[in-house]
């Protein structure tokens, strides 16, 4: 099972995703492993500072330049599920990871109008790989940052809703609120499953589960 993680933007939570279901999935015993496609090294990093005795989440680095197609054919072979945390844009990198993928995530942040707008740039592209190659590329918004009591997220959910019978995207129904769990687990080479923030710990699994399960349906 290959899953990609993308987004016009940096700072959405492309890496928290990637690695939050890598971490999850692997307490389930699945064999997985992460491939950081970002130069930015984001989920390298954060497995320099995972304890030993922790479930292995293996992270390879491919650059701008490496052929990642090859890459993740390799790792395909060898491990379950493959996670491509994406560098913030279509090009190349991620164009070719997509087209590779059996699912492609698109966290979204739900702070301000730019966000949405670049979330429409961004599915135009989408829309031309499709056409060019004639491929479904199934996409999935994943919610994340989410304030319940923020009108303004309620009505970017709506705007989200809209997108998603425009570009044909589907959406996790679960949604990541904002949370410090997020950060303090990240920074200490973890998942919140792994961290001491129940609501944080039940939104991961549900989130992980969804995934798998959607992924295994276009896959079958
Ligand atoms: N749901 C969340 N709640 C709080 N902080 C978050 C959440 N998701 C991500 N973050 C934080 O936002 C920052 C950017 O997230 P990151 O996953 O690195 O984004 P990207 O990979 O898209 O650039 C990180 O510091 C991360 O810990
Ligand atoms: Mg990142």
């Amino acid at each position: 099972m290959i899953i990609t993680v993308i987004s016009f933007k940096g700072g959405v939570g492309k890496s928290t995703l990637s690695q939050n279901l890598a971490v999850t999935f692997a307490h389930n015993k699945r064999e997985v492993c992460i491939l950081d496609a970002d130069k930015n090294e984001s989920s390298s990093i954060w497995e320099r500072f995972r304890d030993e005795d922790l479930p292995t989440v293996p992270v390879f680095h491919v650059s701008e330049q490496g052929d990642i197609s090859k890459t993740i054919n390799n790792l395909a072979e060898k491990y379950e599920i493959v996670i491509v945390d994406c560098p913030p844009a279509i090009e190349n990198v991620t164009s070719r990871a997509v087209m590779k993928s059996d699912i492609s995530l698109i966290p979204v942040s739900t702070t301000g109008g730019g966000d949405i707008w670049a979330t429409e740039k961004f599915l135009e592209h989408i829309e031309l790989l499709r056409s060019k190659l004639d491929a479904v590329i199934p996409c999935y918004f994943v919610v994340n940052r989410y304030e319940s009591n923020v009108n303004m997220h309620k009505a970017y959910l709506e705007a989200l809703k809209e997108h998603q019978k425009v570009y044909n995207v589907g959406m996790i129904s679960t949604v990541m609120a904002k949370r410090n769990a997020y950060g303090e687990a990240n920074a200490n080479g973890r998942g919140v499953i792994e961290w001491d923030n129940p609501k944080a710990k039940k939104e991961a699994k549900a989130i992980a589960n969804e995934v798998f399960d959607v992924a295994l349906k276009l896959i079958s």
